[in-house]
C-alpha cells in the first residue's frame, strides 16, 4: 500500500518557533505548565522528549533517570507509570510549580490541539517498541498534520518510519566527528524530511545544500538573539528555543510575520 508522505511542518514566510521542552527558561522543562506557557508566549509549538516506561506508556521526560529533576534514582525505562506519576517534576523550579506531574505524550497532544509538536525519541539501549507506540499515540490524537519525529539515533528513526511511513522524520545531530556520515546515511536510508542540526553546525553553505535537497532545517537550541537573527536571515525552517516568547518577537520584527 502506498502512503502519501506528509512534509515537515512549515510556515511559508518565516521560521516556526518551537519551545524547547516547552518554555523551559521560565517553567519546569517537559511539563504541561511549560508547554502551555510556550503557547501563551506566542510559540508555534513545542519540542519534547519521549520515552517508553516499564508499563509501556509514552511519557515526556528528558533524562534517563529522575535524579536531576525530582531527586529520585528511578530510571524511566524501568519504572511503572504509577511510580513516575508519583514524582514531583515541577518543584525543582520553585513552589509555584510544585505538584507538576510527568505528562504522557497523549496528554500533551490533547492539551495543545493547535501546536506543532516535535517529538524526540529517547531510549537507553535500543527500545524499538517506542517508535510504534509513539506512532499509535499520534494516530489516536489525530495529530498527524502537526508533528515531526526526531532522534539522534537513526535506528529509532528507522523504526518510526516503518511504523508510520506517512509521517515526517528529522535527524538530530550535533558537533562531533561522525555527523556528516550519520546525516548522509540517515537521509539516504530513511528519506528524512528534515535535519535538526545543533546551531553551531549551520553555515550558509550547509543551509543552501540542505534546502536544495528540499529538507526542512530545524535548528536547536537557539536562545541568543544574535543566533536567532543569523538563522532567520539564513532561512531556517524552525528555531527550537528555551525562550520562545523573546524568539517569536525577534522573528516578528525581522520578517514582519
Ligand atoms: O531537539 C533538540 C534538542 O532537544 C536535542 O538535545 O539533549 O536537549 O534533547 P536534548
Ligand atoms: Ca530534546
Amino acid at each position: 500500500m502506498d502512503f502519501p508522505r506528509r512534509g515537515a511542518p512549515r510556515s511559508p514566510d518565516r521560521p516556526l518557533v518551537l519551545g524547547h521542552r516547552g518554555a523551559s527558561a521560565d517553567a519546569p522543562e517537559n511539563t504541561l505548565a511549560a508547554f502551555r506557557l510556550a503557547m501563551k508566549q506566542g510559540a508555534d509549538g513545542v519540542e519534547l522528549d519521549a520515552w517508553r516506561c516499564a508499563t509501556g506508556e509514552v511519557v515526556v521526560f528528558h533524562d534517563e533517570d529522575a535524579r536531576r529533576i525530582a531527586g529520585s534514582p528511578l530510571r524511566v525505562k524501568d519504572a511503572t507509570l504509577a511510580e513516575l506519576r508519583a514524582l514531583d517534576v515541577g518543584a525543582h523550579r520553585g513552589a509555584a510549580f510544585r505538584g507538576e506531574r510527568m505528562p504522557l505524550l497523549a496528554e500533551v497532544l490533547d492539551a495543545l490541539p493547535r501546536a506543532v509538536v516535535n517529538v524526540e525519541l529517547k531510549s537507553s539501549g535500543l527500545d524499538l517498541g517506542l517508535a510504534a507506540e509513539v506512532a499509535r499515540v499520534i494516530a489516536r490524537a489525530r495529530a498527524e498534520d502537526r508533528v515531526i519525529v526526531s532522534s539522534f539515533d537513526y535506528r529509532l528513526l528507522g523504526a518510526f518510519r516503518a511504523a508510520a511511513p506517512h509521517l515526517p522524520v528529522g535527524l538530530l545531530f550535533e558537533h562531533g566527528q561522525a555527523w556528516r556520515l550519520e546525516v548522509a546515511l540517515a537521509l539516504t536510508l530513511m528519506g528524512a524530511a528534515a535535519v535538526h542540526p545543533e546551531r553551531v553546525l549551520v553555515t550558509p553553505a550547509r543551509m543552501a545544500e540542505w534546502k536544495a535537497r528540499g529538507l526542512a532545517v530545524n535548528v536547536w537550541t537557539v536562545d541568543a538573539p544574535e543566533d536567532a537573527e543569523r538563522l532567520v536571515a539564513l532561512g531556517a525552517t524552525a528555531l527550537i528555543t528555551n525562550v520562545p516568547g523573546r524568539t517569536r518577537e525577534l522573528v516578528r520584527r525581522r520578517t514582519g510575520r
